[in-house]
């Protein structure tokens, strides 16, 4: 495609995408320029938008160093929100979302600043959520000149309000990212010592590893895209994997026969059990590649030096983006690709005869590529998989029924919200605990949940 001066080129195809994007991370490791959001606004901040380079280089160190699931007491947080998620579920009638979208928040502010959120109108997600809104206006496209043109941004700030504006809201969203930052490693009014928490941790880094050389603006920007890039991202997945439930009955059943069959019914499945429940994790992982978030790929890579790849000149300079859905719907690798199947990655031999190999042995690209894979992918995978084990141990999923006709109601597959990052219009479904002894498990194992989750403040 042309888009202005440049080409961008759109890979369809997961070999292609693995040869370009992943075996040549550093030709294919950059970003296309951000001028007004990632230069105006964030002042080259992001790492979501940072061109490649030592600057790029040291802050991905930074972020996959620091999201350790160990040091940022992961587990333990995920293990009490995701009770919490359950105790919400039973009384969530035909309406999952917010619950889910709590989960998620919850699980991110615990993991990026030591604070919980009990409740979606905390004035905390506002702010964040007021941030996420104005930086998602900066980037569309064919709204400031200056993003095709960036010389604009040589004209003096007395001349141009828009960049003022620009400017003083990235300087409002920096400093409210700071206090934030800020306030995880010593809490106002709060009679606890702060728990673990990324921005925490790298408060402490700077004062006893000087030759880090940590930044203040740096890290109170690390823990802002945090939540940022992880919340979103792994709602949308959890509700697209209760779409899939919904719509899928027989492969719930499956899992749950698993369930039993390794856990029992007398208590919820747990981190050791992972291992001996392939099909849940096969589940996980269909999620994924059934309906990848970020439907391109995300962000849009950029090359750095011309290259030619089978015949193709591909100039220095131009984007790259891996779009995702064509690439997981690409019938070469995955024969009947819109049938929810997770069979694919436990029976590999049913599809190998129809199908090429996935050149990656993940078997799906939806945490990207190369340099610019995304450093939250453990942290994503650990949230995802104990909630959706426990949501199957606990409930059965099905159909909610027209309140008019008393017909079943099956939810569009296809029907999803636009952009960059998509996730399931709303649709009602009905979560049954799956007998009077689990739902008592889950109301017990909540209150056990709530006792941890004291150490974490909120509002
Ligand atoms: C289901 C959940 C998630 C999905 C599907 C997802 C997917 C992605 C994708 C596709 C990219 C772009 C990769 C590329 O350019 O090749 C990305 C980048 C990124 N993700 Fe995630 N992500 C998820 C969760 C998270 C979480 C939990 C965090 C933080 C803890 C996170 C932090 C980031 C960051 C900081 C980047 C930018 C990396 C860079 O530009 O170098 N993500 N993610």
């Amino acid at each position: 495609m042309w888009s202005g001066p440049r080409p961008t080129v759109v890979i369809g195809d997961p070999q292609v995408a693995h040869d370009l994007l992943h075996l040549k991370p550093i030709i294919f490791g950059s970003r296309p320029r951000f001028v007004v959001m990632g230069e105006l606004f964030a002042k080259n901040g992001l790492l979501l938008t940072m061109p490649y380079g030592p600057k790029f280089t040291a802050t991905k160190r930074m972020m996959n160093m620091s999201l350790v699931a160990r040091d940022l007491n992961a587990h333990a947080v995920q293990e009490a929100e995701s009770k919490k998620l359950a105790r919400d579920l039973i009384n969530s009638g035909y309406s999952f979302e917010r619950h889910i979208n709590r989960y998620v928040a919850s699980v991110m502010m615990c993991l990026a600043y030591g604070r919980r959120i009990d409740n979606m109108d905390d004035p905390v997600l506002e702010k964040i959520y007021q941030r996420a809104r104005y930086m998602a206006q900066l980037n569309t496209a064919g709204r400031y000149w200056a993003e095709t043109f960036p010389l604009l941004t040589w004209i003096p700030d007395f001349l141009a309000p828009w960049k003022r504006e620009i400017k003083r809201n990235g300087a409002a969203s920096s400093q409210m990212l700071y206090d934030l930052a800020k306030e995880a490693e010593e809490p106002i009014g709060y009679d606890r010592a702060a728990p673990k928490s990324f921005a925490k941790n790298l408060w402490e880094k700077k004062k006893h590893e000087p030759a880090l050389n940590l930044n203040e603006w740096e890290i109170a920007n690390a823990a802002g895209s945090l939540f940022n890039a992880g919340s979103d991202t792994s709602s949308a997945t959890l509700q697209t994997f209760i779409l899939a439930m919904t719509v899928f009955p027989e492969v719930a059943a499956k899992a749950q026969e698993e369930i039993d069959r390794v856990v029992g019914h007398d208590r919820v499945p747990t981190w050791e059990d992972r291992q001996n429940l392939p099909y849940c994790r096969a589940i996980l992982k269909e999620t994924l590649r059934w309906r990848p978030v970020a439907v391109l790929g995300g962000n849009p890579h950029c090359s750095t030096e011309d290259y030619h790849y089978r015949g193709h000149y591909i100039p220095k300079g131009t984007a790259v983006m891996g779009n995702l859905w064509a690439i997981h719907h690409n019938e070469e690798y995955f024969v009947d690709s819109h049938r929810f199947w997770p069979e694919r990655y436990t029976e590999p031999e049913k599809v190998q005869a129809f199908c090429k190999p996935y050149p990656n042995p993940e078997g799906h690209s939806s945490f990207g590529w190369g340099v610019r894979a995304c450093p939250g992918k453990g942290l994503a995978e650990d949230s995802l998989f104990i909630s959706i084990v426990r949501i199957l141990w606990g409930f059965n999923i099905t159909k909610a029924r027209d309140p008019a006709t008393k017909e079943e109601i099956t939810p569009s597959t296809f029907s999803y919200t636009t952009g960059f990052n998509t996730k399931p219009t709303p649709f009602p479904c009905v979560f049954t605990p799956r007998s009077d002894k689990h739902r008592e498990i889950l109301l017990q194992d909540a209150s056990a949940a709530d006792e941890f989750l004291k150490g974490y403040r909120t509002g």
